[in-house]
């Protein structure tokens, strides 16, 4: 059986000694039964010809971002897309840095910042570069985007030195990515529903009640479950981010809006993630015209909205049904009363208030399920939202099976 039957792995090699091990690695990854393009920086070509890469994966080597010729055949941008994934070995710590920053001025950093398939970084240098605050620091943003690193393993070093800061060996990288690919694939063909941002309670034509939540989460977690394989829906109340391509985005503004987008959709759903933080209330009266300015006391009154989680959970045939609570005390307490009352498989509760959950880029979950309990740490809400999406998969197949 190959491990990587007709995976597309993009493999960009960076100016390192370890390059010459790459010619290696792309051979093991053809044996497994992936196709592989190699991209190589100037640097790169320092130290092995494109030659040799071309010999070994059997398709022409890219290497210019301005080539006539190249461009032709495959545009970067389709390149981009056509990798299942892209692995960088060597990654250099020049190339860490400019992956950081964000750089674009290469055909290898155009690539990783155009594709949306999931990037690992196989570290090789000398131990002092890798150890220097800007490595670890680069390493670090690179690892709150979600970028995946492969080693690097600790050991003698070309230089002469002894440390952190070898690749790892091409068996290791072809296994690692065999892992990383069995786990991108955990929801493929699972049909994955996410709610996302905050509703909007019409006051009156040009008013309306709401909340803090950016949507941020939500965002996150859909794209999570599409780099897990899932096919996903998004419905998303009102917020300023792009929507994750690949999913399939219903807007909406009220509560009563998303509840209907939602149990249009919740049949078909194998998995339902309730991140958007719905208004509990709507206004009793829904004004047609401007409500008028006066000296005295505007009362509004509010009647209740529909629990669209509970819901859900509550269907003859309920989707995995994972809901939030945003808490700002008793977070336990309170986020396991909500997952026995409301019937559902999974809650992840966050303490919120005092700088801390909403309109924020990190987060920090307490994760529990009928039986369990999981705390991730505060870090990026991408990285949290791919935490999560694991548990969750977990927990799903775990239900399936019985
Ligand atoms: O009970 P509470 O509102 O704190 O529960 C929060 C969870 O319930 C969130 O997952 C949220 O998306 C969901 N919810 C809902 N419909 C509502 C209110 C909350 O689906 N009307």
């Amino acid at each position: 059986m190959y491990n990587l039957a007709n995976k597309r792995v993009l493999l960009g090699v960076t100016g390192g000694i370890a390059a010459y091990k790459c010619a290696e690695l792309v051979r093991r990854l053809r044996e497994q039964g992936a196709e592989v393009q190699v991209a190589m920086t100037r640097g790169a070509r320092e130290f092995v010809t494109p030659l040799t890469f071309q010999a070994l994966s059997g398709r022409p080597v890219r290497t210019e971002l301005f080539s006539n010729e190249a461009e032709a055949a495959m545009g970067h941008i389709e390149l981009a897309r056509w990798a299942d994934c892209v692995l960088v070995a060597p990654a250099s710590a020049n190339f860490i840095a400019r992956l950081a920053a964000g750089l674009a001025d290469d055909l290898l950093t155009t690539l990783c910042l155009a594709t949306t398939a999931p990037i690992a970084l196989a570290p090789a240098m000398n131990v002092q570069m890798w150890n220097n605050p800007a490595t670890s620091a680069n390493v670090r943003v690179l690892k709150e985007r979600g970028v995946i690193l492969f080693g690097p393993a600790t050991g003698d070093q070309a230089c002469g030195e002894t440390g952190p800061g070898r690749m790892l060996e091409p068996g290791q990288l072809v296994e690692a990515l065999t892992l990383l690919f069995q786990r991108e694939d955990r929801l493929r063909g699972q049909c994955v529903l996410i709610t996302a941002g905050p509703t909007q309670e019409t006051i009156d034509p040009v008013r309306y009640i709401s909340n803090r939540s950016s949507g941020r989460m939500g965002y996150a977690l859909c794209k999570a479950a599409l780099n897990a394989g899932a096919e996903v829906t998004l419905i998303t109340g009102p917020v300023a981010l792009e929507p994750p391509a690949g999913a399939r985005v219903v807007q909406v503004r009220t509560a009563l809006e998303m509840r209907d987008a939602v149990m249009a959709e919740a049949g078909q759903a194998d998995i339902y993630i309730a991140a958007a933080a719905v208004a509990d209330y709507r206004c009793a009266e829904d004004a047609a015209t401007k409500i008028k300015k006066t000296a005295g006391i505007l009362t509004l009154r509010l009647t209740p909205n529909p629990d669209i989680l509970a819901e859900v959970a509550a269907l003859p045939r309920a989707p995995f049904t994972v809901g939030f609570a945003a808490e700002t005390e008793s977070l336990r307490e309170h986020a396991k009363a909500k997952l026995a009352g409301k019937h559902l498989d999974m809650i992840a509760a966050n303490l919120v208030g005092e700088g801390k959950g909403f309109e924020r880029p990190d987060n920090a979950l307490e994760v529990y399920w009928q039986g369990g309990e999981r705390s991730l740490p505060l870090a990026a809400k991408e990285r949290i939202a791919t935490q999560l999406m694991e548990l969750i998969a977990d927990r799903y197949h775990e239900k399936n099976k019985n």
